[in-house]
């Protein structure tokens, strides 16, 4: 997020790097303190220079008697200062900078600033204020920049900024704050970059930031936020740079997008978009660049996502663990696009098309990726591609074998065919879902291949659902994606995806189980599954557990092993299908043995069910549970490299 932002407020911000000498200040100066004068920008990046008294990091408790009458940035921060009167500061006519962050004040009203008519700019971040009471600000006039993120600030009053007309700045962050109340916004007519993120804000309302139309960034990060109303961008006229870095949206807020026409920079990276649909980033006429970075749940960008953004130039789609697929159309008329980045995602090809439709494109960066060099990707070394790859020799092969680790770039596919089986993307869905009775479930199935596959469906009955079927029950969608919608047991069951074209077909199951797992014991355990240990012996364990209902088939693998002591025990063993059933499970001979009083030690196991997320081993006196979240990387052949188990009792 913050590189988005950055390019807008870097010119803001221009004077942090300058490397105009400091120049000694002759005037009597308090212990500890040096006087100095310093480079220093206005908020709007005027250069100037400051007669600066820094008294940094001295465990003051107040501020310093007799200051230098000139003084013009004062900066006391990381102090213990709890109050500030009017008379310790009102003398300084020039101040134009005061920086209290870092100290201890708890309640605005110990902080009296009243007479600094000239002040410019206030620090109060990482304090302990709570509450801002109206007109907490009165007789700052020329204020033009207020930090008062990090504080624990979870009320403040309507008319609390009331005369801070000239305010250009104000970082409300890192709160505790429930709303937005746009009556805040009132007071501040001339504000241009917000920063209100790291609030644990719900939602944003229709007109939150109306007042705000100088407004030009705003930044909207860590808050929580599941949906944004179709008008709560209303009054941003001037808008260029918006960020939901770390929200909870599901869905691209289209209609709220339409009343920033004048956006530049749009970052919407780690939300949990599932798709990226038709006509989600459509008509942006000023878009420069768009940042769908870092979301755990993106499988799709589908065609026509990205339609008439005459002004994109740059495109950061990277680091998604589960995005295998991106639509030969998906972009289209985005006349500008130069650089293209998909690295680090779970694609096994760039569409010739894709490439074909971006006609300024100059880069493209794909590594990280685990491409399949077949004919799809033949492209990447025609002798006419003008598109250069960001680190060339990074962009391997993953398959077919004879061609792995092979860079991209160098695969003579000349001696190829113009046609090639169609692929579907192995991680759009797990082989096994687990849903509760009347949830509906989204399967998204896509897949690459020369020529363009067909993609269709088959449900436990053998029924066969082509692309735009729609029924009670399912429907498919174009694109592949299959709905089930409010599932019985009845749906329980497995359902295929084939991709087909004249060349072949690929197939891909998925497993659904309706109703939960039988064990429910805490929390946590929910989704466990439980594995008894009814005997022990040096190199073998009998384990039992029950298998949840519907279940077709519950493969167990026995990720890692380790003992108690800390000695690795790499055996792997998978283990058969079980269905109610006791089963024994031989470890690897090489087994480091232990005992305790003549009884086999069991190492510490870790357990992996595709029936549930969780697992846990009873042995008495040592119950193991283990639950991977979802944090850990399956590999497609359906074992888990797993974390150390923890151990809990
Ligand atoms: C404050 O600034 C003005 C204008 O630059 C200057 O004339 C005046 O001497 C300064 N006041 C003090 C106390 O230094
Ligand atoms: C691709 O790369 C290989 C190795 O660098 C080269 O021999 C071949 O001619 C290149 N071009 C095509 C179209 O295959
Ligand atoms: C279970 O393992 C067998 C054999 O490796 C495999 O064919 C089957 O697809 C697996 N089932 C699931 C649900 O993973």
């Amino acid at each position: 997020m913050r590189l988005l932002v950055a390019p807008l407020l870097l010119a803001w911000v221009a004077g942090a790097t300058a490397t105009v000498p400091v120049v000694p200040w002759h005037v009597p100066c308090p212990p500890g303190c040096a006087c100095q004068i310093r480079p220093w920008y206005t908020p709007r990046s005027s250069y100037r220079e400051a007669t600066t008294v820094d008294c940094n990091d001295l465990f003051l408790t107040a501020v310093p008697p007799a200051l230098p009458a000139g003084t013009q940035t004062l900066l006391l921060q990381s102090n213990s200062i709890v109050r500030v009167d009017q008379s310790e500061l009102g003398y300084l006519a020039n101040l134009t900078e005061l920086d209290l962050s870092q100290n201890s004040f708890s309640d605005p009203r110990d902080c009296d600033l009243r007479a600094l008519p000239q002040l410019l700019s206030l620090h109060l971040e990482e304090n302990q204020l709570t509450q801002l009471e109206d007109h907490s600000f009165a007789g700052l006039a020329s204020l033009q920049e207020l930090y008062l993120n990090h504080n624990q600030l979870y009320r403040i009053a309507p008319r609390a900024f009331a005369g801070l007309s000239n305010l250009l700045r104000l970082h409300l962050n890192s709160n505790l704050l429930r709303a937005v109340d746009n009556r805040w916004f009132e007071m501040l007519p001339s504000l241009e970059i917000l920063m209100i993120g790291g609030n644990k804000v719900d939602a944003i309302l229709d007109m939150n930031f109306r007042p705000l139309a100088n407004l030009r960034s705003l930044v909207l990060a860590g808050m929580n936020l599941r949906e944004i109303s179709d008008y709560a961008l209303e009054g941003l006229q001037s808008l260029e740079s918006l960020s939901f870095y770390d929200n909870r949206l599901a869905r691209v807020p289209r209609r709220a997008l339409e009343q920033v026409p004048g956006l530049k920079f749009l970052d919407l990276n780690k939300n949990p978009l599932q798709r990226v649909g038709p006509g989600d980033f459509a008509n942006m006429l000023h878009l420069k660049e768009l940042g769908l970075n870092n979301m755990e749940e993106l499988v799709s960008i589908d065609k026509f996502a990205l339609v008439n953004l005459p002004e994109l130039t740059k495109l950061d789609i990277t680091n998604n663990p589960r995005l295998s697929f991106i639509h030969p159309r998906a972009f289209r008329h985005l006349p500008q696009m130069e650089t293209l980045m998909l690295n680090n995602n779970a694609l096994s090809a760039l569409h010739q098309q894709t490439v074909e439709s971006l006609p300024n494109l100059q880069e493209v960066g794909l590594h990280g990726n685990p491409i399949r060099c077949d004919c799809v990707i033949r492209w990447a070394n025609a002798t006419s591609t003008r598109v250069r790859f960001i680190e060339p020799q990074s962009t391997l092969c993953a398959e077919p074998p004879d061609l792995q680790r092979l860079p991209v770039r160098e695969v003579a596919f000349r001696e190829m065919t113009d046609h090639c089986l169609p692929l579907i993307s192995p991680r759009s869905f797990p082989p096994r879902l687990q849903v509760a009775s009347g949830d509906s479930l989204l399967l998204h199935c896509r897949a690459l291949a020369e020529p363009e596959p067909e993609i269709y469906w088959v449900t436990p009955a053998g029924v066969r659902l082509t692309a735009a079927w729609a029924g009670r029950k399912y429907r498919v969608y174009p694109e592949g994606t299959l709905e089930l919608r409010r599932v019985t047991a009845q749906e329980a069951g497995l359902y295929t995806c084939v991709a087909q074209n004249l060349v072949g077909a690929d197939t891909k199951t998925v497993s659904v189980v309706v109703g939960r797992a039988p064990l429910q014991r805490g929390r946590d355990e929910a989704w466990g599954l439980e594995l008894r240990v009814q005997e022990t012996h040096p190199y073998h364990i009998l384990l039992s557990w029950v298998s949840p209902p519907n279940t077709v088939s519950t493969n167990l693998t026995w990720a890692s092993a380790s003992t108690l002591r800390g000695h690795r025990a790499t055996a792997l063993a998978r283990l058969p299908r079980g269905t109610h059933a006791a089963l024994a499970a031989q470890l690897g001979a090489g087994q480091p043995r232990q005992s305790v009083g003549g009884r086999p030690l069991l190492p510490v196991w870790a357990f992996w069910g595709w029936s549930a997320p969780s697992a846990r081993v009873v042995s008495a006196p040592l119950v193991l549970h283990w639950n991977p979240g979802r944090k850990w990387p399956r590999s497609s052949e359906g074992e888990t490299r797993s974390p150390p188990p923890s151990q809990n009792s």
